[in-house]
């Protein structure tokens, strides 16, 4: 920070009104200032300095990043530079799990031997079924899958090892081809089933669709369209860059904790109704709904803040979200294979409406990811217990690559907020009984 000039420059001038003294700050990235630049701005020297006050991080960038770009106004999602339409069309989520988190698309033998090393890491210890076996037949998915992600931590006591890039490496690959497995053993025990185990040659999404549906008979085949279908699910879903749960797994992995408990604690920010579990909030909204009649009071109720359309508005976005529009046509493919669901009337219509009606259109309210995928879970066979766990098991990938970055990152430290205080002064300690 410097004394302010005239001239044309890449910095940001500031007035402190209650000094008169002004700064000059530098502007990096083409829009960003360093927060620390603010601290030097006092009134005496002994103040602590100018901060930014940012609940919710609404203006705030924690970090530089490489992997995920995302220009909201315009409906852009890229990762590592290749546009999402291009990957959902061309490419699996394997692939891109490797463009994500090695930063480029593998040759032939580098995808085959990251394919081989995720499909050969599919089997969790014995011990976590046993784990599963002390959870209600009704326990949520979710709830299950959180627990089993972080009790893997125990089974791999070395993935504490975070500095190490190969011991890193290993339990990246783990988490990637075991989530699945956890998923689909969530599942079977919530459906009192018994479990399926691995079959190492099929795909990434068939060995999946395998573990969780397979009943009865060793030659269980699933419908390619489905297999595909849910793999352009999992691409789609594979990053998001700093949304609620990244910033979680960034937080988290900068105390230097194993990638196992970051996860799990990740996965719990993707719960919430607001995140990933929004896309299980709109079933139940589009079944409470129960046909295209009672839209209208619906949308009233919306209007009078009585009630949120799930599956509409983002924070970043603020056109349709590529991924919904990517998902609807994936949902036309799918239902030729297991017929209409009759829901997607209801989501049509609300749409529609949506997009049309002065209270969404100012607050640019459009469909995002979580809007139609549930009625392709749904229409698949999948309960809406198993959707957050359907968008946590590609995230994993958004997850490891974010976590990954940052370890490597040298402006990085533990993270900690600073907070502006407003609660009482000093006062003294009153004795209980002293207490009105
Ligand atoms: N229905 C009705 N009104 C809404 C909605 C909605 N879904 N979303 C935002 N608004 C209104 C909100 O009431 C506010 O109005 P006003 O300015 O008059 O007070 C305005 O739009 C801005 O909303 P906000 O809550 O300040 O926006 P935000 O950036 O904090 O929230 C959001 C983003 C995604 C949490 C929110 O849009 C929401 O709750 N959507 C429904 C849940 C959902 O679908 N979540 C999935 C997000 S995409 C996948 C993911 O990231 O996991």
């Amino acid at each position: 920070m410097a004394e302010t000039g005239n001239e044309s420059k890449n910095t940001l001038s500031i007035r402190d009104n209650r000094t008169g003294r002004d700064y000059e700050v530098d502007i990096h990235d083409g829009e960003v200032i360093r927060a620390m630049d603010l601290r030097q701005i006092k009134v005496n020297e002994s103040d602590f300095g100018m901060m930014a006050y940012d609940p919710a991080f609404s203006n705030t960038a924690s970090t530089r990043s490489e992997v995920t770009f995302i220009d909201g106004e315009k409906g852009i999602l890229r990762y590592r530079g290749i546009p999402i339409e291009q990957l959902a069309e061309r490419s699996s989520h394997l692939e891109v799990s490797y463009l994500l988190l090695k930063g480029e698309l593998p040759t032939e033998s580098q995808l085959n031997a990251f394919v081989h090393d995720v499909t050969f890491h599919t089997y969790v210890h014995e011990n976590i079924t046993d784990l599963f076996e002390g959870f209600r037949y009704d326990a949520h998915t979710m709830g299950m899958v959180i627990s089993g992600v972080s009790a893997l931590s125990t089974f791999y006591p070395e993935a504490k090892e975070v500095g190490d890039a190969d011991t890193r490496w290993e339990q990246i690959v783990r988490l990637v081809a075991k989530m699945p497995t956890l998923a689909a053993y969530a599942y079977r025990h919530h459906r009192g089933l018994p479990y399926v185990y691995p079959e190492n040659e099929l795909s990434y999404s068939a060995n999946f669709l395998n573990m969780l549906f397979r009943i009865g008979t060793r030659d269980y085949k699933p419908s390619p369209v489905l297999e595909r279908a849910l793999d352009v699910l999992f691409i789609l879903h594979a990053d998001h860059e700093q949304n609620c749960s990244t910033t979680a797994m960034r937080v988290i992995g900068s105390s230097q904790a194993d990638p196992y408990s970051a996860l799990a604690g990740s996965m719990a920010a993707l719960y919430g109704p607001l995140h990933g579990g929004a896309n299980e909030a709109v079933l139940r909204m589009l079944n409470r709904i129960g046909s295209v009649d009672n839209i209208p009071a619906f949308m009233e109720g919306v209007k009078k803040r009585e009630e949120r359309l799930m599956g509409f508005g983002h924070r970043v976005y603020k056109a349709y979200d590529p991924r919904a529009s990517i998902i609807k046509r994936t949902a036309d493919e799918v239902f030729e294979v297991t017929g209409r669901n009759p829901l997607l009337d209801i989501a049509l219509e609300l749409e529609r409406i949506a997009l049309n009606e002065d209270f969404f259109v100012e607050r640019n309210l459009y469909p995002n990811v979580d809007f139609y995928s549930g009625i392709i879970y749904q229409a698949m066979g999948f309960p809406v217990e198993m959707f957050p766990v359907l968008f946590a098991i590609p995230r994993t990938v958004g997850w490891l690559a974010q976590w990954q970055e940052m370890l490597m990152d040298p402006e990085q430290r533990i993270a900690r907020p600073r907070q502006v205080y407003v609660g009482a002064g000093e006062r003294d300690f009153v004795p209980i009984g002293e207490r009105g």
